[in-house]
């Protein structure tokens, strides 16, 4: 009989599985190793958390699997597998459409996220055409679905709203349902809730978790906070300098914490 690696059992289930990450930024006078040699599952189903301070690296991650880091960012090793396949080894052509089909990010800030010029409606009716062959109309029934989906009132009339005119919350809410449009198997949500009050940041994460569990979408959830970390994510990646110091499922990191480090960061929340 043949045993698996750690590796093997690890990547089971992968809807994102990097392996031995590397990328510097290049400077003028120097260059910053933004993410080390870093490894990285995100399964189906499942939320998993990436902690650590700030400029730790984890928005670098996050703009890398999306294929959208800047153009003086450098991989200089590793593979990163979404939905199977590793998107560093596509041409640049097929890269783009191929990662806009299998994951979607949203950010910190919702409002600065949203198109200021087009209403909600033609927001999510322009990214519904994008993923399917459908007629405008058939796309609204789709975007009033969605909307109400993600607990939005009266969508008839949010539709024809702009951005100005919602609250950051109700923003976050038109994003998860813009990112969940076509079902992506990945959702990247970098600090969704650090910009919104701390009621409507539950309710966020709410929405987050019912995407999970409807869809079966990994999400990789970056955030500072441990208190939302321990709510509701299965598993755990610390993060800091660059290296991934620590991970394992929720219990693992809250229970029986390894690394001095993320025996800092929780004793620092307590
Ligand atoms: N476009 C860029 N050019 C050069 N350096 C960058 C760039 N983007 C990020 N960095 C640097 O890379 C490192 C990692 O930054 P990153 O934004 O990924 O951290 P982070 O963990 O997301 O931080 P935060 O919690 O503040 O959002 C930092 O040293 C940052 O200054
Ligand atoms: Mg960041």
């Amino acid at each position: 009989m043949q045993y698996k690696t750690d590796q093997e059992i690890q990547s089971e289930n992968a809807t994102l599985d990097i392996r031995g990450l590397s990328l510097d930024y290049i400077m003028q006078d120097q260059n910053i190793h933004a993410v080390v040699d870093l490894n990285l599952v995100a399964r189906m189903g499942k939320i998993t958390a990436l902690v650590g301070e700030s400029g730790s690296g984890k928005s670098t991650v996050a703009l890398a699997v999306m294929g959208i880091q800047g153009k003086n960012a450098v991989v200089s090793s590793g593979e990163i597998y979404l939905g199977g396949t590793d998107i560093l080894s596509m041409p640049k052509k097929d890269m783009r459409s191929y990662i806009s089909n299998h994951a979607s990010i949203i950010f910190q800030d919702p409002i600065d996220s949203l198109n200021p010029l087009l209403t909600v409606g033609e927001q999510l009716v322009e990214a519904i055409l994008i993923h399917e062959k459908i007629t405008k109309n058939q796309a609204r029934t789709i975007a009033l679905n969605q909307l109400l989906a993600v607990s939005l009132p009266q969508p008839e009339k949010l539709m024809k709203k702009y951005p100005f005119m919602l609250s950051g919350g109700m923003c976050q809410r038109v994003m998860i349902a813009i990112a969940s449009v076509f079902h992506p198997p990945l959702l990247i949500a970098d600090e969704p809730t650090t910009a919104l009050d701390v009621t409507i940041q539950a309710q966020i994460l709410h929405q987050l978790d019912s995407m999970r569990k409807r869809d079966g979408t990994a999400i990789l959830l970056i955030t500072h906070d441990l208190g939302v970390v321990a709510e509701i994510a299965d598993d755990v990646c610390i993060m800091k300098d660059g290296h991934i110091v620590e991970s394992g499922t929720v219990d693992d990191i809250f229970c029986n914490p390894q690394h001095t480090y993320t025996r800092q960061l929780l004793a620092a929340a307590l």
